[in-house]
């Protein structure tokens, strides 16, 4: 009877000991091969950027999905060859491959638009914002590694901002490496109701709150920083929220500290923007500030960096009147919510 019981014993322990070993391996073979996704997508490419100028002052990538080609235009408008030249900067915009429910573009239609502005870098993944990561350690990598410039500014196509002030602003910063700046987001925790676009399940993400990152609407680094991050992610499974996973979760891992840009240089609000440009149109009040959005119009980068210009070349704006603080001035009568995806109501009072 004893003896059964011990068969039995050993028997139920050496099952443990297979169940323990064969589920960890599970668990590796998978973390192993996420990791090599980040790795096959930051370096297999099906199209890469045709202009080589090696160790430019600034590199500008843009996260742009396929089917934006106004936006793209847009872009190339406000921010031609000659005025990225004349500041030793290059852009570029990184894609990826077509959707199958995408029935405006054709890959044809994107070889040819390379053809003309050779500035695209397509990546071999397939568009969709929960390949974002990718496409984002894509852009990184490439900056850092092939390009190398001292800066890199990464912009969303849809992210209305000024060259111009950003050229002064990088000039003045004096640090050229250990440097990532932007919006600083404190304080953010992972949504867990299912309606909403930023959903995120415990299996995804496990605690209660994300490091403190950076929007990637619009943010500064430098070619040291972008290779340590796109190193770091080797070793840190993804997650597909692409600024939280590169400028929160990596570079706390790598020991990189975020820093701020200053106040009056964001606009959160698409209505603020709005406001910004009304004044500068039609009462001649400079607009200081350096990025917003653009809240669906793809062509106001156009028209605010146009208004900017005017003010510039015939020097008769004002400066903002301390009375006249545009927060005053247009209301969003709404909570300050990075992840909320309507646009904020607003009131415009005494205009
Ligand atoms: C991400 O890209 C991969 C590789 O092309 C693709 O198989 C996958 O469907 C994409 N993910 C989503 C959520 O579409
Ligand atoms: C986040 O924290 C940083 C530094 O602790 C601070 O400068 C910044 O204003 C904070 N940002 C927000 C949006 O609260
Ligand atoms: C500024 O100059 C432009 C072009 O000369 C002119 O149309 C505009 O009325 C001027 N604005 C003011 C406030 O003087």
């Amino acid at each position: 009877m004893r003896k059964k019981f011990k068969v039995i014993l050993f028997i139920t322990f050496i099952s443990l000991c297979i169940w323990i070993i064969w589920s960890t391996n599970v668990d590796m073979s998978n973390t192993l091969l996420i990791r090599k996704n980040n790795y096959i997508f930051m370096h297999k490419n099906i199209m890469n950027p045709s202009q080589t100028t090696l160790k430019p002052f600034l590199a500008i990538i843009v996260m742009s999905y396929v089917g934006h080609v106004e936006l793209r235009s847009a872009h190339r408008r406000v921010m031609p060859a000659e005025l990225l030249k004349s500041m030793n900067a290059i852009r570029i915009f990184l894609l990826a491959k077509i959707p199958p429910n995408e029935k405006y573009i054709t890959q044809d239609a994107v070889e040819n638009e390379h053809a003309v502005y050779g500035d695209i870098l397509q990546g071999s993944f397939v568009e969709n914002y929960r390949n974002l990561t990718y496409k984002h350690l894509m852009g990184l990598n490439w900056a850092s590694n092939v390009c190398r410039p001292t800066y890199i500014l990464k912009v969303d196509d849809d992210i209305v901002f000024n060259l111009e002030s950003t050229y002064k602003f990088i000039s003045k910063l004096g640090v050229k490496e250990n440097l990532l700046m932007g919006y600083m987001l404190n304080n953010t925790k992972p949504r867990r109701n299912k309606q909403n676009k930023w959903y995120v399940t415990q299996d995804e993400y496990v605690w209660n709150d994300y490091p403190p990152y950076l929007s990637g609407w619009y943010y500064i680094t430098t070619s040291d920083v972008a290779m340590r991050l796109c190193e770091e992610s080797l070793y840190i499974p993804p997650f597909w929220i692409d600024d939280i996973y590169i400028t929160g979760i990596l570079s706390k891992a790598i020991g990189v500290s975020l820093r701020n840009v200053p106040e009056n240089y964001w606009l959160e609000y698409y209505e603020l923007l709005e406001c910004c440009l009304t004044d500068m149109i039609n009462k001649f009040i400079r607009c200081d500030f350096v990025v917003g959005p653009n809240g669906g119009r793809n062509n106001l980068i156009v028209e605010f960096n146009q208004a900017l210009s005017h003010c510039d070349q015939w020097k008769n704006c004002t400066a903002r009147p301390k009375e006249r603080l545009l927060k005053d001035v247009c209301v969003v009568n709404r909570e300050r919510n990075i992840f909320s995806d309507g646009q904020g109501e607003i009131k415009l009072l005494k205009l």
